[in-house]
């Protein structure tokens, strides 16, 4: 089976209702992005961080996979598909795409905020006071800005080993993933599905400046009905 790497972010989750980040000027649900998504803001106030992703977490269980997340599972069918998501909801899981990485983490987990490693499980609100086994307070299992992305190392190997890339909702302004297209081949065929799509340098580029509801689910059916 030919090997197809998905690199999505916000965009593709759009049409779902959950916002993107740049579209909303810097600000993210009225919080300057770094209060809510950073060490430093989570050592300055964690209860402010702890609400904001408790909200985000209970805003998941009212949205939907869309289209686009749909079609990406319907590709399995022919094509061995990884998804490398930006993205922390579990839209693309939900959808019954049955490898998805998420680089920059996943808002139904939280961590420890020691050192061991322990991920749990967490699907409702994590408060101050919810400790790991080994009684240290949970957090957010997210990556923040200034934080290392564990999961680059696989996300290079899949993207240096696709014989297609598709690329959906993401301004790749974001380091280091935006980075990732940089590790393919240059002869791999790449489509990007944005309706505001940023320059990418590749010879072998199809854009489709459409939303992602529509532009996936066409890409989707060239890639079953005709190969590439
Ligand atoms: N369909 C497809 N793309 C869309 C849609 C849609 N319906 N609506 C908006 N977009 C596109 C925008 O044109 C933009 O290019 O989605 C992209 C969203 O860009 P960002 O908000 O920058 O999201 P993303 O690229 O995922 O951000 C990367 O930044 O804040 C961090 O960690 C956060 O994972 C996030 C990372």
């Amino acid at each position: 089976m030919k090997k197809v790497v998905v690199l999505t972010g916000a965009g593709i989750s759009a049409e779902s209702g959950i916002s993107t980040f740049r579209d909303s000027n810097g600000l993210w649900e009225n919080h300057d992005i770094m209060e809510v998504a950073s060490p430093e803001g989570w050592n300055q106030n964690p209860q402010l961080v702890l609400d904001f992703y408790n909200k985000r977490r209970q805003q998941l269980k009212e949205v939907k996979p869309n289209a686009a997340h749909f079609a990406l599972k319907e590709l399995e069918a022919q094509y061995d598909v990884h998804i490398i998501t930006q993205n922390v909801d579990d839209l693309h899981e939900r959808a019954g795409s049955s490898k998805v990485l998420h680089l920059h983490g996943e808002l139904l987990k939280a961590r420890s905020t020691d050192d061991s490693g322990v991920i749990l499980e967490w699907k409702e609100d994590l408060n101050l006071g919810d400790l790991c086994p080994n009684q240290q307070q949970l957090r957010p299992h997210i990556v923040w800005f200034g934080e290392d992305v564990p999961e680059m190392e696989p996300a290079m190997e899949f993207v240096s080993e696709a014989d297609l890339l598709l690329v959906v909702g993401t301004s790749l302004q974001v380091y280091p993933a935006a980075g990732l297209l940089h590790y393919a081949s240059p002869q791999t065929p790449t489509w990007y599905v944005d309706p505001q799509p940023v320059l990418i340098e590749n010879k072998r580029l199809t854009v489709i400046a459409e939303k992602a509801s529509i532009g996936v689910p066409q890409v989707v059916s060239q890639l079953l009905y005709n190969d590439f």
